[in-house]
């Protein structure tokens, strides 16, 4: 594969590894299961757990004034029960494995990953899916067993993905990143039975997997990070993959500062629009990201699968700036939930940094032993002249 540059090679990584990660355990997350409509239940007399942080709109507010909403839902995170009630800070909840394990292919949990498996020749289930002369057969993630049209949030999809991350429907790029790691395990898996007639379902199946991990780490280390970070960073902090190596040591639990805040930065990078573009090179079209949240119904169809994988290459990512692109800023899940004028990702993810009680940055800068700040000058060091100054007009 050729990519075109480095800010669009990000572009096709970022979407699958977000969710290698982490994933809070929100109670009724926004995305992971069915949306409650906290707003609705603001005036009770005993609002539930997890409504208690709604987020507030202006009622000048340019978008949401347009259908009088005042109120944007937000569900809390679920914190771990602490039966014995020692005094002690609340944890969060996290649902997937901490390591960089392609875990979002295979799953957390046994029961996942065993519902996943075919048990023949170390290949995972899958969909062949019959196109016309021109598209040929293709291969795709098996479905949710279904009665109704129901697909995570949304109430009409037609396609609905299973994998062992269940956002693997939140949007295209994700649904298409989990498409291509399936079609390459079960690849890996065929080769691997050629070249070892005797081997097991079960060595088959776990040597695939540790290729696949293995793939997956130096992608994430030897490209993506280096283009996030700058090679110097990368390099200064020692995260090239012959010097990060497995420990038994480390803790490898993600920091919430990370999960909660520094990764979710890269939402700013997030482009509003899809481009599918054909052998040509021409862009055969386009879609708004949000209007296909929860709903892969495109993947399937004629070259889509082909035509993104250009469209995730050849596009560059968003330039970093202080804000995301208007769609997932005003509209994120308008499609499915077009009653509550759709939901704003930069608000959500400011409300969850309150909601989880992470610190403010100066106290951060400080634990990672860089000097407090006490002016907005003082920020340059790390932050860029056009964030910074983004700040001096909001504090004005
Ligand atoms: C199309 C692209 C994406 C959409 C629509 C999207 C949307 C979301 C949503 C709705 C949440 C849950 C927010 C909450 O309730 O707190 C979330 C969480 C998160 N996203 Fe994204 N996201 C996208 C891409 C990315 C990318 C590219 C990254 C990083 C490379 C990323 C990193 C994260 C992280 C770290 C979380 C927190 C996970 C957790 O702790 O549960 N996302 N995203």
């Amino acid at each position: 594969m050729k990519f075109a540059k480095d800010k669009s090679r990000s572009n096709l990584i970022d979407k699958n590894l977000q969710h290698q990660l982490r994933c809070t355990n929100t109670s009724v997350s926004v995305d992971l299961q069915k949306l409650t409509n906290c707003c609705a239940v603001q005036n009770v007399s005993k609002i539930p757990n997890q409504c208690q942080y709604v987020i507030e709109i202006p009622i000048n507010d340019p978008i949401y004034s347009n259908n009088n909403k005042t109120c944007m839902s937000f569900n809390r995170a679920v914190t771990s029960a602490n039966f014995s009630c020692p005094l002690m800070p609340a944890t969060f909840m996290v649902e997937v494995s901490q390591y960089i394990d392609g875990s979002q292919i295979y799953g957390s949990s046994d029961t996942i990953a065993t519902g996943l498996r075919t048990f023949i020749n170390g290949k995972l289930r899958s969909d062949i899916v019959k196109g016309n002369q021109n598209t040929g057969v293709e291969e795709f993630c098996p479905q949710v067993n279904r009665t109704t049209l129901e697909c995570d949030s949304s109430t009409n999809s037609r396609v609905c993905f299973q994998a062992g991350d269940i956002r693997i429907n939140q949007n295209l790029g994700n649904a298409l990143l989990h498409n291509l790691f399936l079609r390459f395990h079960n690849h890996l898996a065929s080769k691997l039975f050629y070249l070892n007639q005797f081997w097991t379902d079960e060595i088959l199946y776990q040597e695939t997997r540790k290729i696949i991990g293995a793939v997956i780490q130096h992608i994430t280390y030897d490209h993506y990070l280096p283009i996030i970070l700058g090679e110097t960073y990368t390099e200064y902090y020692g995260l090239f993959t012959p010097r990060t190596m497995y420990s038994d040591r480390i803790n490898p639990s993600t920091s919430l500062e990370f999960a909660a805040s520094s990764f979710r930065i890269l939402h700013n990078q997030i482009p509003a629009q899809l481009n599918f573009i054909d052998k040509m090179y021409k862009i055969a079209f386009q879609v708004n990201l949000t209007d296909w949240m929860d709903r892969p119904d495109l993947l399937p169809m004629g070259k889509n699968v082909e035509w993104l994988i250009r469209g995730l290459v050849e596009t560059t990512g968003r330039e970093y700036q202080a804000s995301y692109n208007q769609l997932i800023s005003n509209f994120l899940f308008l499609y499915n939930f077009p009653d509550i004028t759709g939901q704003d990702l930069l608000s959500i993810d400011i409300q969850r940094g309150r909601d989880v009680g992470l610190p403010v940055y100066n106290q951060v800068r400080s634990i990672c032993g860089i000097s407090l700040a006490n002016s907005f000058d003082d920020l340059l060091d790390l932050i860029p002249f056009k964030v910074n100054f983004t700040t001096h007009v909001i504090e004005k």
